[in-house]
């Protein structure tokens, strides 16, 4: 392929903060959650710029290092070409290192924005929205972040020879999501490095059915969201590099409220019943947050245009 041409004036995406796992669903539930970074990128002369305001100000790489710098050059080498240069500007509000998908943000985030800059990606029938999550999940490792940011909503994803796979599902209306964001972060590498290579065959059925009546619960039935989230594959694993999030996701469940590991930790994810106060749940040390569903995901909007 040529080199594509480029969009002469900028172009912004707003994507979502996801809460991937669910309880039971590991690696393959994920939730987008209404809390967005916003970002602005234009083709430059030369150079890669990056300004970032909120989360990981003074904290990232601000040049071509940059997670979705990274990702916006390896969706342009999958158009043909990328441009001399690029600047970025970064308005993030989701938290870093807290289990709510800000690196599948950035990943996504990179990928669309380099599409909207390519004069021919729109009519580029291999880079469709199937293209991206393969993309995106081959860069995160996981789709169970990726898909949701992208497709909003619920999503079920999975990974065959050919790549990441996902299917989105509406949530059931009413569903209020509450996040619990610790100040202490959280690396999902160390998370995951807690999980033993062996699990009892009974914990693997109990997911299994229980991965099965969430889809159910989240879509059609949120009364049956507590035993629905229970989880025995992962969460109790970790608990030693999370143990506060642990015990206020037990605190919560004994109060009857569906809660979760949010990811890898350590935040954790409340799914109360409409008009349930969570406010006697607040922690030192957390942060709450009442967030609605995304139900539309990654979005390119116009510069300029509204935030939220
Ligand atoms: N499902 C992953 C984990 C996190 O729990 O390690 C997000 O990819």
């Amino acid at each position: 392929m040529a080199d594509p041409a480029y969009q002469s004036h900028p172009v912004r995406v707003r994507v979502p903060a996801t809460s991937a796992n669910l309880g039971p669903g590991f690696d393959a539930l994920g939730l987008a959650l209404d809390l967005c970074d916003e970002i602005e990128a234009a083709v430059a002369p030369a150079g890669v710029q990056v300004t970032v305001e909120g989360a990981g100000a003074g904290e990232v790489p601000l040049d071509e290092d940059h997670l979705l710098v990274r990702a916006m050059h390896a969706a342009f080498d999958h158009l043909g070409g990328r441009p001399p240069g690029l600047t970025v500007r970064c308005r993030n509000r989701i938290p870093h290192a807290r289990g709510l998908g800000s690196s599948s943000a950035a990943i996504v985030a990179g990928i669309l924005l380099a599409r909207a800059l390519a004069v021919e990606a729109a009519s580029d029938a291999d880079f469709d929205v199937a293209a991206v999550l393969r993309l995106a999940s081959s860069m995160e490792g996981h789709p169970d972040n990726v898909a949701p940011c992208l497709l909003g909503g619920f999503t079920i994803a999975w990974t065959s020879e050919d790549g990441a796979h996902a299917v989105r599902l509406e949530p059931a209306p009413g569903l209020r999501p509450a996040v619990f964001v610790p100040s202490r972060r959280g690396l999902t590498e160390e998370a995951r490095g807690l999980l033993p290579e062996r699990v009892p065959h009974a914990d693997a059925a109990a997911n299994a059915g229980r991965s099965a009546l969430l889809v159910h619960a989240l879509t059609s039935d949120p009364s049956l969201l507590l035993t629905a989230t229970e989880d025995r594959l992962h969460q109790d694993y970790r608990a030693p590099a999370m143990e506060p999030s642990i015990a206020l996701v037990r605190r919560l469940r004994a109060a009857g409220v569906p809660a979760v590991i949010s990811g890898a930790g350590p935040s954790v994810l409340a799914l109360p019943r409409p008009g349930e106060e969570l406010t006697g749940f607040a922690s030192a040390g957390f942060d709450m947050r009442e967030l609605a569903v995304s139900r539309d995901g990654a979005a390119v909007v116009p510069p300029h245009g509204e935030s939220r």
